[in-house]
């Protein structure tokens, strides 16, 4: 009998991802589902490229990684027809209104819900429709930000928690841009408190944990100046590194990221083209 072939990794140069040759969403068995969460683990955002398959397929695929998580945008513009599970990011008009998330804008670097108590762990991408050109993605990997980070900025973060403002309302409206003015408090905030360098559940490596936005943190104990420029510092080193993968998109493309050890980011793109991904998110830990 013909031994099946096993998968394959390729990493990329810039050390943040790598392409997994030889799944194959029609077939596959437990061990290459034990196979694609090694990969996941070891290299915090993988890529299938150019598949096939259906909003079904990614659901039934993104179950072997853990229980959904649903995004508020879901219950919104973000909502699929049919699969609850799926968080639809579109930039696409329908009945004069929107019919997915976060439009054609620009989406600076973060993870994933990083104000949730519980953040999720992974996300499952993948593009259904792409523009000509725009709206790339990058991703850069958090257990690098931390390995590599200057003796002083090691020091200055060691033991140390941060809080996160709320993005989002108790309806699920986003409140960004509602930073709250420097003089109050970050206790009378709507928020959570985790630490600023995280010990990975799975792989026990650290990695730094920004959140998303500078304005919405606060170092606890810290005075707001003293914070606000160590992020700062944190924010430049992790930011401006070399090890950031670039995907550019083909149709049925799928990134998958560890959102306990990665950030991205999107570019806009012009809104004269529609650029449709379907994403499912599952479930995390408290970071800790
Ligand atoms: C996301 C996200 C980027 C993109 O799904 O969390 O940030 O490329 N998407 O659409
Ligand atoms: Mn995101």
């Amino acid at each position: 009998m013909l031994m099946k072939e096993r998968l394959k990794a390729v990493q990329h140069a810039s050390n943040v991802c790598a392409d997994i040759e030889g799944f194959d969403f029609d077939q596959y068995d437990s061990r290459d589902i034990d196979d694609v969460r090694k990969y996941w683990l070891q290299y915090g955002v993988i890529r299938f490229k150019k598949t096939r398959i259906s909003d079904e397929q990614q659901v039934k695929f993104s179950r072997h990684f853990g229980e959904f998580v649903i995004h508020p945008k879901q219950l919104q513009e973000g909502g699929h027809p049919v699969h609850p599970e799926i968080l639809v990011i579109s930039n696409a008009m329908k009945d004069g209104k929107p019919s997915g998330a976060m439009g054609n804008s620009e989406a600076t670097w973060h993870t994933d819900t990083w104000f949730y108590e519980k953040p999720p762990a992974g996300a499952i991408l993948r593009a259904v429709q792409i523009p000509p050109s725009g709206g790339d993605t990058y991703f850069l990997s958090t257990y690098i930000a931390y390995e590599t980070l200057p003796a002083v900025l090691k020091t200055a973060v060691e033991g140390r928690q941060i809080f996160f403002q709320n993005v989002y309302d108790k309806t699920g409206k986003l409140r960004l841009g509602k930073v709250e003015p420097k003089s109050r408090d970050f206790r009378e905030w709507s928020g959570i408190v985790h630490p600023l360098v995280r010990t990975h559940g799975e792989t026990g490596r650290k990695a730094l944990y920004l959140g998303g936005t500078v304005d919405g943190a606060w170092i606890v104990g810290m005075s707001r100046d003293e914070s606000d420029s160590l992020l700062a510092a944190l924010w430049d080193h992790t930011i401006n590194t070399e090890h950031v993968f670039v995907q550019q998109w083909d149709e049925g493309d799928i990134m998958m990221w560890d959102n306990r050890c990665t950030m991205h980011r999107r570019d806009s793109f012009d809104p004269a083209f529609v650029r449709i991904m379907h994403r499912t998110t599952t479930s995390g830990e408290r970071p800790v």
